[in-house]
């Protein structure tokens, strides 16, 4: 406890201390998904396995559908409109098996390690794909001709291009047919910036200072800056990094170790390297630090870029996640970045190093001309320095000093569009969207640690988390994400596949309310369903709300996918309204003939439950019309309306086995009588209980949700347990009463409304006649006198609500204590949606 407070309090210091002080409430610190998609229920997903693991480099070509993959010993060549499709095609590249006893002699994992991990994969020209492994840690490139998907005879060294290492930070492009790497290529190199298969290769300076400590590569991002440029300017390469932090606001929090530090740094296109100085040697090369939530306490995990139209739009948008130091805290941020304030920074003052103080300071000495670190514009041309080897020496000299900026990158609106706690964000990748409204949204599809997908829309500078989806059932982190605006698909590698999801899923909402409070660009309701905006034959009839999510279903009651049902219960029984919400944000409001009797409060009655309302001990006055709503955004839909019957069945005289001896029992006084009877009481329950538990696994559906009924669901399955009641009916009286309608017995089922399509021969028990008169299952009937009242379903567990009503006999088990605290597991539970399958043992 006293640790958590110190990091907390280290937090808030390191955030004000750094003017991150967050403006946002606590509520905001902790975006909740609208919806939560379970595996199993999942749709449209395509999966793509191939014998091979670690599907971690996906190259797309739009252009001619193809997704290329690079995986642990293997190159796939799959159809980008279904990568399941059975086309695909192998190149099978495996290190071969003296690398790999190279490799284990070096002491290597043989599990993980010694393979050949493909890396890198992009397109080299017209007819050649281009592709590097780690090869068991002695990387070999390799062009492979795309029609013919075969490995060619010839392989190239990989030692400059690739690293050695899978677990490696790397990033590459090939850009014009140069190829631009990042990553600390061999064991005894210094991380680098490198510039391959040019007239004109390239790489970072190392001497007297490191341009680059201990980096660790995220991302890479080609601008075309020269495109229409007034300038004359070059097109610019921006490269995405953790390294360790010199600068001297790092050693505030870190006095023995280093921070280390998220950067962004760029070179130019053209660059040629000096004639004397800095020969082979980058002349443009210039990092900035990156902020996002709180400095020197995240880790970059990865970036995406938005390059739409004109370059000056570009923005990028980056998940980190809280480094280390906070290992008891699992904390996610994504910020955005407007590539004008990129620029700005290195446009800025540099950083300088004072060899005497060992620290790095602001530089305010004179810049000579032309711009240290700035590509060649046409105002140096006109100078007279048409590349970088005519550059004077003063300025290369300063270059090699002073890669540093002293400003840094703050992100769009100076603090994250989103924070999530419990959450690793390992991927992000980014989509456009004109929505109706005619504005532009960016929807951001964020990868996790455990294998689930985060679908967010950025509207204003907040994410709305639309929903989270969870793609694999054993978790693993989300290694890659590549969108296709074209396909309307989304691309995903982890370690044991690929995946293909469409952009939306707009079908899932069934209502119009639904449908504009999802808050999804991609998705409009056009009167029917809920559709997607690409495929509406006339986009403009269709209602969509991004902006405010709640208006323009004026029209639509929203009534559609009501359930309206009948309950039947005996007195004093415990009846489930059932009312599932399907949105996390939503609330339920329950009316009752008309009025609001939640609000009350005191009600003791009534227990507002994640799925439902839960009317205990009923009495005929709480007969009546049960509607149940879902608010959210101030829309107020209807999802749920019972009739409720509360039949008023007298209390019968003891006439079970157990009471009675308990009442002899305690009529003499004898103590073990009554243990007797409490033995019995048990072994009755667990006979009960084995019985119910094997009835209501039977009726478990596919996974998925929490609930057993599902009124929308066509295939439904037969029965919807609802009531039980151990009220053992008296013989005689009751049945005169009742019409002869009860027999005896103890245990009441009273079914819900099964749905009319149940077919009959699904049906195992014979328990399905119309209600009112319930009816009784023979089997049921025997021994089952000492179950207590309850035994219900409830988010896919059965438990039982443990009530005593004849025996005044307090015990701590039958307390009311004890259904609150089940009551809030099973609510705790169900919010727990990392928990993939709730079962009757975890409560
Ligand atoms: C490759 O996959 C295996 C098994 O899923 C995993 O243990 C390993 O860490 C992965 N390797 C890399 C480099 O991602
Ligand atoms: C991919 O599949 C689609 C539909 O099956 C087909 O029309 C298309 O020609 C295929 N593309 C390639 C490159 O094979
Ligand atoms: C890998 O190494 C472990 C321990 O060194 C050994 O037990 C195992 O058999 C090896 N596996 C393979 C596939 O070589
Ligand atoms: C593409 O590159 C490969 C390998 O360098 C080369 O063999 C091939 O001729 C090139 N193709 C074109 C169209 O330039
Ligand atoms: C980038 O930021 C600047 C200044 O905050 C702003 O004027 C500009 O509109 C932003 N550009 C984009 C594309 O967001
Ligand atoms: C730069 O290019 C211009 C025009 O191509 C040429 O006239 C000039 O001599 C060049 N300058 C140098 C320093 O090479
Ligand atoms: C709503 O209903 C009114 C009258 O019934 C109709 O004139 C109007 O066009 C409807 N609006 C929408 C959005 O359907
Ligand atoms: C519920 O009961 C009412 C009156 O008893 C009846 O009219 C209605 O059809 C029943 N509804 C259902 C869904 O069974
Ligand atoms: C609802 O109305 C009915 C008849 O109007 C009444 O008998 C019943 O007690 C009411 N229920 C509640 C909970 O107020």
């Amino acid at each position: 406890m006293k640790r958590h407070l110190g990091y907390y309090l280290l937090f808030l210091s390191a955030a004000t201390t750094m003017g991150y002080a967050s403006r946002r409430s606590a509520v905001d610190l902790d975006a909740t998904p609208r919806t939560t998609i379970a595996y199993n229920d999942l749709t449209d997903v395509q999966c793509f396995r191939g014998r091979a693991l670690n599907y971690t480099t996906l190259l797309l070509e739009d252009e001619t559908g193809m997704l290329y993959i690079g995986a642990r010993g293997a190159i796939f060549s799959l159809n980008s409109s279904n990568i399941a499709d059975g086309s695909q095609r192998t190149i099978e590249w495996e290190a071969s098996p003296e690398k790999r006893t190279d490799c284990l002699k070096k002491g290597k994992n043989n599990q993980t390690e010694c393979f050949n991990h493909v890396r890198f994969l992009q397109r080299l020209n017209a007819t050649h794909l281009y592709a590097c492994g780690t090869y068991a840690f002695h990387p070999l490139c390799a062009a492979i001709d795309a029609d013919k998907f075969t490995l060619p005879s010839h392989f190239e060294e990989g030692k400059e291009k690739c690293p050695y290492d899978p677990a490696r930070g790397y990033t590459g492009l090939i850009v014009d047919g140069g190829l631009y790497t990042a990553t600390r290529y061999e064991f005894r190199s210094l991380p680098d910036i490198r510039r391959n298969l040019h007239q004109r290769p390239l790489k970072t300076e190392e001497s007297p200072l490191h341009w680059l400590n201990d980096a660790e590569f995220v991302a890479s991002v080609l601008v075309r800056e020269s495109v229409h440029s007034p300038l004359g300017d070059d097109d610019k390469i921006y490269y995405f990094f953790m390294e360790r932090a010199g600068e001297e606001s790092a050693s505030i929090f870190d006095k023995g170790q280093a921070a280390r530090v998220a950067r962004v740094a760029r070179v130019c296109k053209s660059d040629l390297g000096g004639k004397k100085i800095l020969q082979r040697k980058w002349t443009s090369f210039m990092k900035a630090r990156l902020a996002c939530y709180i400095p020197y306490y995240e880790v970059l995990k990865s970036v995406s870029s938005l390059l739409g139209g004109d370059w000056l739009n570009t923005v990028f948008y980056a998940a980190f996640t809280l480094s280390a130091q906070w290992r008891s805290m699992e904390v996610s941020a994504v910020c955005r970045y407007n590539i004008s304030e990129i620029r700005a920074a290195f446009e800025g003052p540099y950083m300088e190093y004072q060899e005497s103080s060992r620290k790095w300071s602001r530089y305010n000495g004179a810049v000579p001309e032309p711009r240290p670190g700035a590509c060649i514009t046409n105002r140096a041309r006109g100078n007279g320095f048409n590349s970088s080897q005519d550059l004077p020496n003063g300025v290369l000299d300063f270059v090699k000093l002073h890669p540093l900026m002293y400003e840094e990158v703050k992100p769009v609106g100076r603090e994250p569009l989103l924070v999530k706690k419990n959450v690793i964000y390992t991927q992000v990748a980014v989509d456009r969207v004109l929505a109706r409204d005619g504005q532009q949204y960016d929807v951001l599809f964020m990868g996790t640690g455990d294998g689930w997908l985060h679908k967010g829309v950025v509207v204003d500078s907040a994410v709305h988390i639309v929903e989270e989806t969870q793609l694999f059932r054993d978790p693993q982190p989300i290694e890659t994400l590549v969108l296709s605006s074209l396909q309307r698909n989304l691309y995903v590698g982890a370690q044991s596949g690929v995946l293909q999801l469409p952009l939306a899923a707009c079908r899932r909402y069934l209502s119009c309310y639904d449908c504009i409070l999802a808050r999804d660009p991609y998705c409009g309701w056009d009167g029917e369903g809920c559709r997607e905006l690409a495929e509406a034959a006339d986009r403009n009839r269709l209602i969509q709300d991004v902006l405010h999510g709640n208006r323009g279903c004026w029209n639509d009651s929203a009534q559609g996918a009501a359930v309206q049902k009948n309950r039947t219960v005996l007195r004093d029984d415990d009846v489930l309204l059932q009312c599932d919400q399907p949105s996390n944000l939503a609330r339920a409001a329950w009316l009752v003939n008309g009025t609001e009797p939640l609000a009350e409060g005191g009600q003791s009655h009534f227990r507002l439950g994640v799925d439902g309302l839960l009317v205990m001990a009923a009495q005929p006055e709480h007969s009546g019309e049960y509607r149940c709503y879902a608010e959210e955004r101030g829309l107020r839909s209807l999802l749920a309306a019972y009739t409720l019957l509360v039949l008023p069945a007298p209390l019968p005289p003891p006439t079970a086995p157990l009471p009675s001896l308990r009442t002899a029992g305690l009529a003499a006084g004898d103590g073990r009588l009554i243990y007797i009877a409490v033995i019995m009481v048990l072994g009755g329950l667990c006979l009960a209980l084995s019985v119910v538990l094997l009835y209501t696994s039977c009726l478990q559906r596919r996974k998925g949700k929490y609930v057993l009924d599902n009124p929308q669901a066509s295939s439904s399955s037969s029965v919807e347990l609802q009531t039980l009641s151990a009220n053992c009916l008296g013989k005689g009286r009751e049945e005169e009463e009742e019409g002869g309608r009860y027999s005896d017995g103890c245990l009441q089922i009273i079914p819900g409304e099964a749905p009319p399509a149940a077919s009959p021969s699904k049906e195992t028990t014979p328990t399905l006649l119309p209600p009112p008169p319930p009816p009784l299952p023979a089997e049921f009937t025997n021994g089952i006198a000492t179950l207590p009242n309850m035994l219900r379903k409830m988010n896919g567990n059965s438990y039982m609500l443990l009530r005593q009503s004849d025996e005044p006999c307090p015990s701590p088990l039958y307390s009311s204590s004890f259904t609150e605290e089940l009551s809030k597991i099973l609510e705790k539970r169900k919010h727990t949606q990392l928990v993939e399958k709730l079962d009757e043992s975890s409560v």
